[in-house]
């Protein structure tokens, strides 16, 4: 087997070839802008966003008029945190998050930090998931958000986001939930889990890079948000600047893939993740798994090794892995997730994440295994 094997699914997914069919008119014959109603491309353009907006809705069983397009989850994050704090009463200006967030969230938490915001950083517990009895000491009658994600990026951990919106909302507390790794890998439900506000991205399930949306329970007039951006006043005033038609067309697309294909998908992934690990565990002695012991996405295997990453990716040249987060470009510092729960930071530096995906098979497996522990073998 000589080609490279992709196993950085939660970087970014290849785009399903369906989605960039479903695209392909938008650039060259469907190009009219969706805000101008005046004419027949302009028209056909707005219908295909609003046909978006429902495929969207359908896979987190929302309401099309909760949906709000915007360029990824960064954006959606900064737009739920920072917009809807732009409305938080001067009684509540403590906003609680966790310790294992992506930079997404916490930039703009610490942002808030220095508006005179409280930001208080639940800690985990060795396996990721959120304490809930630190959440429910945090929540006080001077708290406006909650923002949890749903799925780690790095270990996979899936938080109790049901349970963190009923204690959150018995203080009157809005719950913002960073969904960019669940949407797509597990079922996602805003109405069973209840959060407020959700930020999925297109580019972590097939879809397109620069596109996403965010989740408003009842619409921006239930909950009211600040744009980020203002100007022609696209998406309902929430989010000025024209649509990006191609790129909604995608996520609404790779939305209804997932819609028919997600479970068994996530079953045949965890399958096979769940043998890779089986067989790493038997032939590398001292070998960690992170966030075994908790609900995790069914695609992710975060790996402590005792010996020099460094060392091990150099010597699997064919395998395309991650260290710690590829979001976090060119990061030199050991993971915050790791050390978040328990790692040392040597450990968190020893440390790769594979992540699975569709285009993953069982020989690949088997190889990838192989490859380790031959590796590791002639390190020893
Ligand atoms: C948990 C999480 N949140 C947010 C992001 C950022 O998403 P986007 O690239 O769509 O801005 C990522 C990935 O980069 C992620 O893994």
């Amino acid at each position: 087997m000589n080609q490279p094997i992709y196993l950085d699914y939660n970087a970014t997914t290849p785009c399903d070839p369906r989605v960039v069919q479903a695209m392909l008119p938008y650039f060259t014959e469907i190009y009219g802008n969706p805000a101008n109603g005046l004419h027949i491309l302009g028209r056909k353009a707005a219908q295909a966003v609003e046909t978006a907006r429902e495929q969207v809705a359908e896979l987190i069983k929302a309401q099309p008029s909760e949906i709000f397009f915007t360029s990824g989850a960064t954006e959606s994050n900064h737009l739920a945190i920072l917009g809807s704090s732009e409305y938080a009463p001067p009684s509540r200006r403590k906003i609680i998050t966790c310790a294992i967030e992506h930079k997404a969230v916490l930039a703009p938490c610490k942002r808030l930090e220095e508006r005179g915001f409280e930001v208080v950083f639940l800690p985990v517990d060795e396996n990721g998931v959120v304490r809930l009895s630190a959440l429910e000491k945090a929540l006080d009658e001077s708290t406006f958000l909650v923002s949890i994600q749903s799925a780690n990026n790095e270990i996979g951990t899936i938080q109790p986001i049901a349970e963190i919106v009923f204690m959150a909302h018995s203080h009157g507390v809005l719950v913002h939930t960073d969904a960019a790794q669940a949407v797509g890998k597990i079922a996602v439900d805003v109405n069973a889990w209840g959060v407020d506000l959700l930020s999925p991205s297109a580019h972590k399930m097939y879809g397109p890079k620069g596109v996403g949306a965010l989740y408003v329970r009842g619409g921006i007039r239930k909950i009211p948000i600040r744009p980020l951006l203002e100007g022609g006043g696209q998406e309902r005033g929430l989010r000025a600047g024209t649509s990006n038609v191609p790129g909604i067309v995608g996520l609404g697309k790779a939305c209804e893939i997932s819609c028919s294909e997600m479970s068994s998908e996530s079953l045949r992934l965890q399958t096979l993740r769940d043998e890779l690990e089986k067989r790493l565990l038997e032939n590398i002695p001292h070998l960690r798994i992170n966030g075994r012991f908790a609900p995790r996405l069914p695609n992710t295997s975060s790996l402590t090794f005792e010996e020099d990453t460094d060392v091990l990716l150099l010597r699997l040249p064919q395998l395309m892995m991650s260290t710690g987060s590829a979001c976090n470009t060119g990061a030199p510092e050991p993971s915050h997730v790791l050390q978040a729960i328990g790692l040392t930071r040597k450990q968190a530096s020893s440390s790769i994440r594979i992540s699975l995906g569709r285009l993953t098979t069982a020989d690949d497996i088997h190889f990838v295994a192989h490859q380790f522990s031959s590796v590791v073998s002639q390190i020893e």
